[in-house]
């Protein structure tokens, strides 16, 4: 039904692309928009005193407006980095900057978490003295509740987890997650896989941070966000500073803007941002002008290719292992096949075949290191592709599999 609006996809009937949980691909809407903004609209933004500086800062602004539409969040709220990875590292910096964790402390994190959302807090926990804890899922890949509380101690001042998991593909319940908060505790979720799939909403959820990458939501790569509760943005420090970061500089000292500029040091990636403006309108066009309805197309067509998935997957049952739960799940599997212990031939033999899919630890060693497997092999599929796409991969599945 969608596949007429992306290039890649009709200009290229051979390949089969089902490596959308690491990037999707994008509509002619999202190219054509950056080309024209660029043939016409573009130059640097702020301290603008000319008609081309104020368009380009206009779509600059109306993209985090989108943002906040699609998120439920306020556009004050929305602070553009390069991609989930810098917002973590961000937020982290600012975070201990800001002594919102100190020596002693502990940052509690889920075993499943990406390297994204494990590495910024263990590097800076060896400089600054505090403790990186992890909490254990249980046989239905869900979090281990009675692990959690045990974890949860008094020092636990930061809380991260993932919302949907790129290995297992659950969809975790972060509002449950937040009932069992206490106040004083900074609540971080990761909506990596999330904001791409299903329809999020940042008041709800009630954390204090949300992490999102916009290239796995049709953009370009390089722009990506954090959205922070507001009085947050107030509060807190962050640690790289320019010109735009702050009030005033004098030789002794700096005095610190109050809003969300401060968060963005340096010239912003301006097109990427367009980019995602042009992405989020064209699932803003999914549904009459409402970008809600239009991520509720998109959680839609993904829950019944989810479905169907699961019901090829489990003619396998005996021959495929598959890494993650039969429900509550978006429709991205990882998996390993009985015999084809080796996940990189298994990719090749498919990349022969024109098919991408993904093999390795996705980022999560951890995780494997806890199932106690040496990566896995993941498709993953998004609006462009359709039931036929799914019985081209199982026909290719099968095939391996009686080789
Ligand atoms: C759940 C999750 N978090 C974070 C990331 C990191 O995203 P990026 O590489 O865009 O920084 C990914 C990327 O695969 C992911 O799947």
């Amino acid at each position: 039904m969608f596949k007429s609006d992306f290039p890649l996809i009709v200009d290229h009937p051979e390949i089969l692309y089902l490596d959308n949980a690491a990037t999707t691909q994008k509509p002619s809407m999202v190219i054509d928009g950056v080309s024209e903004f660029l043939k016409n609209e573009y130059a640097n933004i702020h301290r603008w005193h000319y008609d081309l500086s104020e368009k380009s800062e206009i779509h600059y602004e109306h993209s985090k407006e989108l943002v906040a539409e699609l998120l439920n969040c306020s556009n004050k709220e929305v602070i553009y980095t390069a991609n989930a990875t810098a917002s973590f590292n961000l937020l982290a910096q600012t975070l201990v900057n800001s002594n919102i964790v100190k020596k002693w402390d502990t940052v509690l994190l889920w075993v499943r978490d990406h390297h994204a959302n494990i590495l910024p807090w263990m590097s800076l926990s060896k400089l600054f003295w505090f403790k990186v804890e992890f909490f254990w899922l249980n046989e239905n890949y869900d979090i281990d509740f009675d692990d959690f509380k045990e974890k949860y101690t008094n020092d636990v001042k930061i809380v991260s987890c993932w919302w949907i998991s790129n290995v297992t593909w659950w969809i975790c319940d972060v509002k449950k997650l937040k009932t069992l908060l206490r106040d004083d505790t900074f609540y971080v979720v990761d909506a990596s896989q999330a904001a791409p799939n299903i329809l999020i909403d940042f008041q709800e959820v009630g954390c204090d941070a949300l992490v999102f990458t916009a290239h796995k939501m049709m953009a370009y790569t390089g722009v990506g966000g954090l959205i922070l509760k507001r009085d947050y943005v107030k509060e807190l420090k962050p640690l790289a500073l320019w010109w735009w970061t702050i009030n005033d500089v004098s030789v002794d000292d700096y005095v610190l803007r109050k809003w969300r500029w401060k968060y963005e040091a340096g010239t912003p990636n301006i097109i990427w941002a367009v980019s995602l403006e042009y992405a989020l309108e064209y699932i803003k066009s999914l549904w009459k002008g409402d970008i809600r309805k239009g991520m509720g197309i998109i959680e839609k067509h993904e829950q019944e290719l989810a479905e169907y998935w699961i019901q090829r997957f489990k003619e396998l049952k005996d021959k495929v292992r598959l890494i993650g739960p039969e429900k509550n799940r978006i429709p991205l599997f990882s998996f390993i096949i009985h015999g084809h212990e080796n996940i990189n031939q298994v990719g090749e033999y498919f990349a022969d075949k024109w098919i991408c899919i993904r093999c390795g630890w996705h980022c999560a060693y951890p995780l494997h290191k806890n199932f106690q497997i040496g990566g896995t092999c993941r498709m993953s599929t998004y609006i462009y592709n359709e039931k036929e796409d799914l019985d081209r991969f199982f026909d290719v599945l099968n095939e391996l599999i009686n080789s």
